[in-house]
């Protein structure tokens, strides 16, 4: 199966945190993005963006989107209150597989994930580990898929990918047995393979 994520500039942000990036376009057109989406990823796709613009974005979306949510214990605060401590995550499609109460363990057997922002990567919205786990587990990635990352920013969702299909294939038993693994043990797997 053919599955992608796009994790784009939110809208009204690119300019503020991207300027100087080298991929730097603009404003994204989200209905020209999820109408890509919709067209060559009909497997599944997932979209990240702020909880501001849900309305307008869930809008451009076919009906049969779920929203799903990112919770940040740890997140920016802006002198707003309450301050914006999650981030949705619409997600069409993915394999479909029914509930089994071993699949507890697995982060993605619900419809959101708790994970802290990561302040070491270097760029505004760069998506932590387990975050990208929990990602896979929604869309029920197995080897032979592949996941297109869109808006790669530091590449850590594709590295994540590539590691966690390998541990589905030398770990050969499930998936939960790579969850347990923590975070020095994937970055060292992912700098060994590069
Ligand atoms: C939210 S970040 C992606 C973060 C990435 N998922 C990660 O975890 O590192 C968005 C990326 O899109 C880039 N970008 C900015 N404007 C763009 C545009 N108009 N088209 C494509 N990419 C753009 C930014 O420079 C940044 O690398």
């Amino acid at each position: 199966m053919k599955f992608a994520y796009a994790d784009p500039p939110y809208i009204g942000q690119s300019k503020r945190h991207y300027k100087d990036h080298e991929d730097y376009a603009g404003e994204v057109n989200h209905q020209e993005l999820i109408d890509r989406l919709v067209q060559e990823y009909p497997d599944g796709w997932a979209l990240s963006l702020s909880a501001p613009t849900l309305k307008e974005i869930l809008n451009m979306c076919p009906d049969d989107v779920r929203v799903m949510v990112w919770v940040k214990p740890f997140h920016a605060w802006k002198n707003i209150r309450p301050s914006y401590g999650y981030e949705p995550v619409i997600v069409r499609g993915g394999r479909k597989a029914n509930f089994r109460t071993e699949d507890k363990k697995v982060l993605g057997y619900k419809d959101w994930v708790s994970a802290s922002i990561t302040m070491k990567k270097g760029l505004t919205g760069a998506k932590p580990e387990r975050f990208c786990i929990w990602l896979f587990e929604v869309l029920n990635v197995r080897p032979g898929d592949t996941l297109d990352d869109l808006f790669p920013g530091t590449s850590v969702v594709s590295e994540m990918y590539n590691w966690y299909i390998d541990q589905y294939k030398d770990v050969a038993t499930d998936l939960k047995e790579a969850t347990k693994l923590n975070k020095q043990d994937i970055r060292k797997y992912i700098e060994e393979k590069k």
